[in-house]
């Protein structure tokens, strides 16, 4: 949530910060604002709506001119959005001017303590408050940067992540974070400092992953680092490895599209990473050995939205193929409930695109303090959940960038296979796991076959685009694909969808049900599918217009359903892969036909770093 990017060295600031922030557009977009330093004066521009607003105000930045600056793209969390609540904010006399991500929790309380100091606020952000109290001990301190930082470090609680200018170093950027990412980027003869490594990329690919509760002070081509106590820090560069051109939209309309068409990659890349060369699962790069699965008794998956979605597909697969009781908890409620956890034989498994939900950090913590063993599969390195997990799984999805997930949780979806296969190999279920292992890798190209019959699924959208309201329906992994295809199309066209167990659906929801109103079922799992069926059959009585996902072959429904869409055969443990393809194009083509914009849907924000 909120891009947040600095630059210090010689060329201009404002063009490289606001090529930077449109790449972090995504994490927040209802504001954007910029401050740079020339010599001793600091000017700052900022502008409510998207950054293409403040970029005409700037002339795309050459009315700043100045080589040190800030900017920053907001996602609102106090205060509305407008240009008064926008970053950056700054201290009375202009001295201190901050850029931020995060919640302050105690904002109130120092406040009022500051008030009493004679300070008055202009805006309704938390921000402010700290930027005032940063501006209290630098002036304390006689203009020290550092003691000024590491005091109201002391003070403030909630998670947040700041970077500053100081008018009196004008060649300066400040850092700080606790619980949000902050990662400085190292150039030569200049220095970033970025929420997101894609807004760097095309600069640099040496990089610092700053710790919690560290500090940076950026100075051209120099990079210093301090705890907080401001003792320096040494730490080694780190290089990165993704490519820049994949924060490129590459002639898609949107980057929604493009990373639809990026799954077969992101899928064979993470399948890949896991097997050795005779073809076996190799799960040693995550420390997992055999002997560790064995022990597992009982699984906890922790993860949020559509991570979510693709821990309850790991879970069907999982106590399927390994006979491990596994439950799936939403983060947000799993870090705030009295569960008796099982610390021996208990494994966490932890999904996130980002690495940096607040939920799933504090979730994947309190699993940890209970003694789980943690088990992280994250798709960007160096972020928070990467590093504190006992153990990480990469998902090789690259950046993702649109807001709505796809590679990424495709990408999800095969480190699960591939868990769930050693787990049942380990304890001796699976003596031969080729044939599963053949099918996992079939995946993408079944996926690009899909993708060719992408017209399809427009039309239907573009029939639907005026429609209010509609259901999924699926059992057992088929409603997990449900899940996902709901949240798909809600998130992007803001078409009220509800995703529901097929067999739930006669114990209330099935009174929605309207003439012509749109009922997608998912019927991939064999072994249910006649129950399905009928259960479409109940909605399908009730007026609803029937899309079915499902084999070919599978003919019950063939005078019922309005659209069928057929997926290639597949083991039914990865129908979940090839299905959820025409539910995310169906999402994306409802949004273009009712004129939305899909990678910037309203009210989201990508990597969500608050509560
Ligand atoms: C939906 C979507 C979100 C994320 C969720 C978790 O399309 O992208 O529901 O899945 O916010 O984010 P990560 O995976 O970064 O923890």
């Amino acid at each position: 949530m909120c891009g947040i990017l600095g630059y210090t060295g010689n060329r201009q600031a404002a063009p490289i910060l606001l090529d930077g922030l449109a790449k972090l557009e995504y994490r927040g977009y209802d504001s954007a604002g910029l401050a740079v330093a020339d010599g001793e004066e600091v000017r700052i521009e900022k502008a409510k709506g998207r950054l293409s607003v403040l970029s005409e105000r700037i002339e795309g930045g050459k009315t700043l001119a100045g080589t040190c600056g800030i900017g920053h793209t907001r996602w609102a969390t106090h205060g509305e959005p407008s240009d008064t609540n926008a970053h950056p904010l700054w201290s009375d006399d202009k001295a201190v001017i901050a850029i931020h991500n995060g919640i302050i929790e105690n904002y109130r309380e120092l406040k009022e303590e500051l008030t009493g100091k004679g300070y008055s606020f202009y805006s309704q952000t938390d921000t402010e408050v700290a930027v005032k109290l940063i501006d209290l001990y630098y002036k304390e301190d006689n203009g020290n940067p550092l003691s000024a930082l590491t005091r109201a470090m002391r003070r403030i609680r909630g998670s947040y992540c700041f970077v500053i200018l100081f008018r009196d170093h004008p060649d300066e950027v400040w850092g700080v974070r606790k619980d949000n990412p902050l990662i400085a980027g190292q150039g030569k003869g200049e220095s970033f400092l970025t929420s997101d490594v894609s807004a760097i990329l095309q600069d640099t690919r040496q990089v610092y992953y700053l710790d919690n509760m560290q500090i940076a002070r950026l100075r051209g081509g120099e990079i210093r680092l301090f705890d907080q106590d401001g003792n320096p820090v040494t730490k080694e560069l780190s290089e990165v490895t993704w490519d820049a051109q994949a924060a490129e939209k590459g002639g898609f309309d949107h980057f929604m599209m493009k990373e639809i068409h990026e799954q077969a990659k992101a899928v064979r890349d993470t399948i890949h990473s896991a097997l050795r060369e005779d073809g076996t699962v190799d799960l040693s790069s995550m420390k997992l050995t055999d002997e560790a699965l064995r022990k597992v008794e009982q699984i906890y998956i922790i993860a949020c939205g559509s991570a979510y979605h693709a821990g309850v597909v790991g879970q069907y697969v999982i106590e399927d193929l390994a006979k491990v009781p596994v439950r799936v908890e939403l983060a947000s409620e799993f870090r705030y409930r009295t569960l008796p956890l099982k610390g021996e034989g208990g494994l966490a498994i932890v999904i996130s695109q980002s690495g940096e939900t607040a939920d799933t950090l504090a979730a994947m913590r309190l699993a940890r303090e209970h003694g789980l063993r943690t088990l992280a599969i994250v798709n960007v390195v160096g972020s928070s959940i990467a590093r504190e997990a006992d153990n990480v799984f990469y998902t090789l999805a690259g950046p993702e960038i649109a807001v709505a997930t796809t590679k990424a949780y495709s990408a999800q979806l095969a480190a699960c296979y591939l868990l769930a296969i050693q787990l049942a190999k380990a304890r001796g279920l699976l003596l031969d796991e080729s044939g599963l292992l053949a099918e996992l890798q079939a995946l993408p190209r079944k996926i690009d076959d899909i993708l060719d019959e992408k017209e399809r699924i427009r039309q239907v959208a573009e029939r639907f685009a005026q429609a209010n309201d509609a259901f999924f329906l699926g059992r057992n992994i088929d409603y997990a694909v449900a899940m996902e295809g709901s949240l798909k199309m809600k998130e992007i066209s803001y078409l009220h969808s509800e995703a529901c167990a097929a067999g739930e659906m006669k114990h209330g929801p099935i009174s929605l049900v309207e003439k012509g109103m749109l009922v997608v079922g998912i019927l991939t799992q064999e072994a249910l599918y006649k129950k399905t069926a009928s259960n479409m059959l109940e909605v399908k009585s009730r007026g609803a217009w029937l899309m079915q996902v499902t084999h070919r072959g599978n003919d019950l429904l063939k005078e019922d359903a309005d659209f069928t869409f057929y997926i290639p055969p597949t083991d039914p443990h990865f129908a979940a892969s090839l299905a959820v393809i025409p539910l995310q194009l169906l999402g994306y083509y409802l949004a273009v036909a009712r004129g939305v914009d899909v990678d910037k849907p309203r009210n989201l924000a990508k990597s969500v770093t608050v509560e």
